[in-house]
């Protein structure tokens, strides 16, 4: 099938077949592999992307399901080679370890503080409780988003 969308503020036509995941269509055919597959089952949240600014887990969307819709990855937050404020926050408050689940917190996040700039821990949380890290308990990734918010 014959697909059109916006990825990244680029209009991007391909085709795919019907099963195609949006997930293997952002990474193998478009080479977007900053959104990454940690489980393939909707657990993880490794997948997430925007999809009409909205947080999705790509591995739960087919990509003809994004057909005519704008899709934001990871590449597409930063301007001119610099970090995101949340990929900023990130940094600084070292909410990662070994970077795995990092695209689709930050992802997620982004979603998160464009609903709710000032949100609150629990709320944090709440947000966040689809993506899971293996590596930092948490915690620095709620300071990271707090740091963001008040960015
Ligand atoms: S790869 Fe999509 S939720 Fe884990
Ligand atoms: S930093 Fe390793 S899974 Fe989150």
């Amino acid at each position: 099938m014959e697909i059109t969308m916006s990825v990244n503020g680029e209009s991007c036509s391909a085709e795919v077949e019907a099963r195609q995941l949006l997930v293997y269509f952002l990474r193998e055919q478009l080479g977007l592999t900053g959104t990454v597959v940690g489980c393939d089952t909707s657990s993880c949240g490794a997948c997430t992307v925007l999809l009409d600014g909205e947080s999705v887990k790509s591995c739960t969307v087919l990509a003809v399901q994004a057909d005519g819709h704008e899709v934001t990855t990871i590449e597409g937050i930063g301007a001119n080679g610099d970090f995101h404020p949340v990929q900023q926050a990130f940094h600084a408050e070292h909410g990662l370890q070994c970077g795995y689940c990092t695209p689709g917190m930050v992802m997620a996040t982004v979603s998160l503080l464009a609903e709710n700039p000032s949100p609150t821990e629990a709320e944090i949380r709440h947000a966040l409780e689809g993506n899971l890290c293996r590596c930092t308990g948490y915690q620095n990734i709620v300071k990271a988003v707090q740091a963001a918010a008040a960015a």
